[in-house]
């Protein structure tokens, strides 16, 4: 069984976000009551916490196929074209890394939400001409990081915009208690509980390492999953008791042994760590905020006493607690 076999495909087997499934489904219910398409949805968050899996629950709880891309992916303004005179009335067209997108194919994609047109240059110099075409009515779901990427006309185009927030342990351990169940596995609820406590919040994690531990069950063990054999695994696996992995604890270590605790800008922390700005801030830092390891400031990023004593170092007097 693949990934595709463990990602629900129903809004009523999606575990957590309650708040988005909520006004999902009353969304949802209603656009298929008026024999209407759903509007254009945006949903942001960290990556891993659900945004593809959601965007393919819009398209089977509407019943309308879906067709996916990415910002990166559509370069020019005919890219785009292509994807938007291949829908069917109601289709979603998916968008994945949504800020990505060029001007040129940015300035296709308003009138197309707006008023469901194609308005296209094609050709070039004295020949070239402008063309317009009616398309079918369909919902555009753009899937980004952070909102705030998204230039305003792009983000104001929306009439439905969901955040995913990072999940609960309660959350992922069912999460996990599912997947086992859809991999034939034989887990008990301290053994799923100890891999959601150490995912970091996120399904995409949790589901990857369930696929490790079971690998390390079948070898070392006796093929199930229970506590023992899940810290076993994890330890191996250099994921710490909090879910930190070895990048997490780099960034936290670098600014305490480098920056003494900070503040420290972005760019020279991504120079310290050999990593790429967008990293820090779309996949890094927002765990490890959210949690409290670390905080954003105007004069740049600090660490907490909580990541001092996390790795069992004593904080001075001026670093200051999670706020
Ligand atoms: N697999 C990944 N994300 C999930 C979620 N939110 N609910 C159920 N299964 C999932």
């Amino acid at each position: 069984r693949h990934d595709s076999a463990i990602r629900p495909d129903r809004l009523n087997e999606y575990i957590g976000q309650r708040g988005a499934r909520e006004q999902l489904e009353i969304f949802i219910t209603a656009a298929r009551q008026r024999q209407d398409s759903l509007d254009h949805t945006l949903i942001f968050g960290p990556p891993g916490l659900g945004k593809t899996t959601l965007a393919n629950i819009i398209a089977g709880e509407m019943g309308v196929d879906i067709k996916s891309t990415s910002g990166p992916v559509l370069e020019k303004a005919g890219d785009l074209a292509a994807m938007l005179t291949n829908l069917q009335p109601g289709d979603v067209l998916f968008i994945d890394e949504i800020h990505r997108l060029s001007s040129a194919v940015e300035e296709v994609l308003y009138p197309a939400m707006e008023d469901f047109q194609l308005d296209i240059m094609i050709g070039e110099g004295p020949a070239a001409r402008s063309i317009k075409l009616d398309l079918p009515r369909f919902t555009l779901v753009g899937a980004t990081t952070r909102a705030g990427l998204l230039t305003s006309p792009l983000r104001d185009r929306f009439g439905i915009v969901q955040r995913l927030e990072f999940y609960g342990v309660d959350e992922l351990t069912e999460i996990v208690t599912r997947s086992s169940r859809l991999l034939s596995l034989e887990a008990d609820e301290a053994g799923a509980r100890e891999i959601a406590r150490r995912s970091r919040g996120t399904p995409r994690i949790a589901n990857r390492l369930l696929r490790r531990v079971r690998d390390f069950a079948q070898v070392r063990g006796d093929g199930r999953l229970d506590r023992e054999i899940a810290d076993q695994a994890l330890n191996m696996l250099n994921v710490d008791r909090c879910g930190m992995d070895h990048m997490d604890r780099r960034l936290l270590t670098t600014m305490i042994e480098k920056f003494d605790g900070g503040p420290v800008g972005v760019e020279s922390l991504a120079a310290a760590i050999s990593e790429e700005r967008d990293t820090i801030e779309d996949v890094l830092e927002p765990y490890l905020i959210q949690q409290g390891f670390m905080m954003r400031t105007a004069r740049g990023r600090i660490v907490t006493r909580s990541a001092y004593l996390h790795f069992g170092l004593s904080p001075g007097d001026d670093v200051p607690e999670s706020e």
